[in-house]
């Protein structure tokens, strides 16, 4: 892929291909990785701006970096509805250390929807036009995440992009699928075109990328200035260093046990454990006859168990 910087105020980001933010997968271990192997820019998991206001316990570890210099490739994602403490959360000691905050206004999970947070503010462009101003308010470089709208048919994403930018943003991301379709079906390429044609700021296009083909198609069904990755990245980890040219001197073998062992240094071992068995299908995606070893992996209690079982199966 061609890839080119970003700018997004004084900031210069250093290529177009970003890792989306994933709940449960983009953790710091991760985006370490994803950093290493390329990726212009990561993202936190979505956390509560008033769970941050009020110090909610767990968002230290949703929010860590590391001591790598990380929180230079890497925005905090925020949800919320209330302009006020999505400000407050933009200005708080937590994300003091990110200069990027994304607003996300595409999650579709109904606990975050009812309370008219996430893509339900896609309903309300008055309302999420305060929070991106407010937010841009604290001085962060903000950008938004957006869907397309709620219903298949519906088309929101230039009108929201053109809010977001008149706003204050400095960057859009349009997941092209609406509410109603989650995670699955092709992208609507037309809707992120036409968000992209009604926009200056950089408009990343993200939906249905799994291969080098994929980010080729989206660029140029869409026109956008760069690509998101999403389960893409967590199904084929050197999928980034692929798009972005970064020479990878792991094999997935390597990569998946560094990878538990820095999920080790940081969570502990049993953690490391459990929490790498959502990682298992993805992974092993490309290993039809390893049936066994994943469901020895399914039900390791310890890291060095898992490392165990890959360095002798694999
Ligand atoms: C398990 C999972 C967790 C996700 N968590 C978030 C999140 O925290 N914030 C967000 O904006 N989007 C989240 N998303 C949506 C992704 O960022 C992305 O928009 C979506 O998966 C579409 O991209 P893909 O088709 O390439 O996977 C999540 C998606 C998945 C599958």
């Amino acid at each position: 892929m061609q890839t080119k910087t970003l700018r997004l105020k004084d900031l210069t980001v250093r290529n177009n291909v970003f890792i989306a933010p994933m709940a449960g997968f983009t953790d710091y271990a991760f985006r370490r990785f994803m950093i290493e192997f390329g990726a212009g820019l990561t993202f936190t998991e979505l956390t509560s701006a008033k769970g941050i206001v009020y110090g909610s316990k767990g968002n230290e570890a949703l929010l860590y970096t590391g001591d790598n210099g990380d929180e230079a490739f890497t925005a905090a994602q925020i949800f919320g509805s209330d302009p006020y403490y999505m400000r407050k959360a933009c200005e708080s000691e937590e994300l003091e250390k990110f200069k990027i905050v994304d607003i996300n206004m595409g999650c579709p999970v109904p606990k975050v929807y009812k309370n008219g947070e996430g893509c339900a503010l896609l309903n309300n462009i008055t309302l999420a036009e305060s929070v991106v101003k407010e937010c841009v308010k604290s001085g962060k470089i903000i950008t938004v995440k957006i869907r397309t709208g709620m219903r298949r048919g519906d088309d929101f994403a230039a009108e929201f992009a053109r809010m977001a930018e008149s706003s204050g943003a400095s960057l859009v991301t349009v997941h092209g699928r609406v509410r109603e379709s989650y995670y699955s079906g092709e992208p609507d390429y037309n809707a992120i075109a036409r968000a992209k044609a009604a926009v200056t700021i950089p408009l990343i296009a993200n939906g249905g990328i799994f291969t080098e083909e994929d980010a080729r198609l989206m660029i140029d069904r869409t026109g956008s200035d760069g690509v998101m990755l999403a389960r893409g990245a967590v199904n084929d980890p050197f999928l980034v260093a692929k798009l972005t040219g970064t020479p990878i001197n792991l094999t997935l073998k390597e990569f998946i046990i560094e990878h538990v062992k820095l999920r080790e240094s940081t969570v502990g071992g049993r953690r490391a454990a459990v929490e790498f068995r959502k990682y298992v299908p993805c992974y092993f995606k490309g290993y039809p006859n390893a049936k066994e070893l994943k469901t020895a992996l399914l039900k390791a209690e310890s890291s060095d168990e898992i490392i165990k079982l890959i360095e002798e199966n694999l």
